[in-house]
């Protein structure tokens, strides 16, 4: 099975986060800028709320996708009051036609001194089962 990881950040926490899923599934964790070159079954898409929305260049990264490369999304990331980002990245995604797994990992992400120290240790053991749930089925 071919796995990528891919993620967008601010601070830091997304980019934890998928570190902790890309090793759970011996991928690489990688920014949205490199692109993916070759077809993956999987691509888990780690990104967040700022301001209400994701990030323009999140938006940009799936709309610049090649659907016939892409098995299905899986969104995985944290905010500090919302609680996911999932119904915006896959109103992106269905725009193409790109399949997006209904599970997801979301968890508390420190902002501004609000939630200090998330992820924590705890959350990325849960975001790296949850990566090896998804990839065993
Ligand atoms: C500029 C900015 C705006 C943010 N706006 C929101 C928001 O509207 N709602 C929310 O729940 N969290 C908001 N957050 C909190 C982030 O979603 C949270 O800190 C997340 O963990 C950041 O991930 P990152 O470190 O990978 O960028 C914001 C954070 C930043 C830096």
């Amino acid at each position: 099975m071919n796995i990528a990881v891919r993620y967008y950040t601010k601070t830091g926490n997304t980019k934890r986060l998928a570190e902790a899923v890309a090793e759970a599934v011996g991928a690489e964790a990688l920014l949205i800028s490199a692109p993916i070159e070759e077809p993956v079954d999987i691509l888990f898409l780690g990104n967040s709320y700022y301001a209400f929305s994701i990030d323009p260049e999140v938006r940009e990264f799936i709309r610049g996708l090649d659907s016939s490369k892409i098995g299905h999304i899986v969104n995985f990331g944290s905010a500090a009051m919302l609680n996911s980002t999932y119904n915006k990245v896959k109103a992106e995604a269905d725009k193409l036609g790109i399949a997006m797994d209904e599970r997801e990992f979301h968890c508390r992400g420190e902002f501004k001194g609000i939630h200090k120290g998330r992820p924590n240790a705890e959350d990325l053991a849960a975001a790296a089962q949850f990566a090896k749930d998804i990839v065993n089925g």
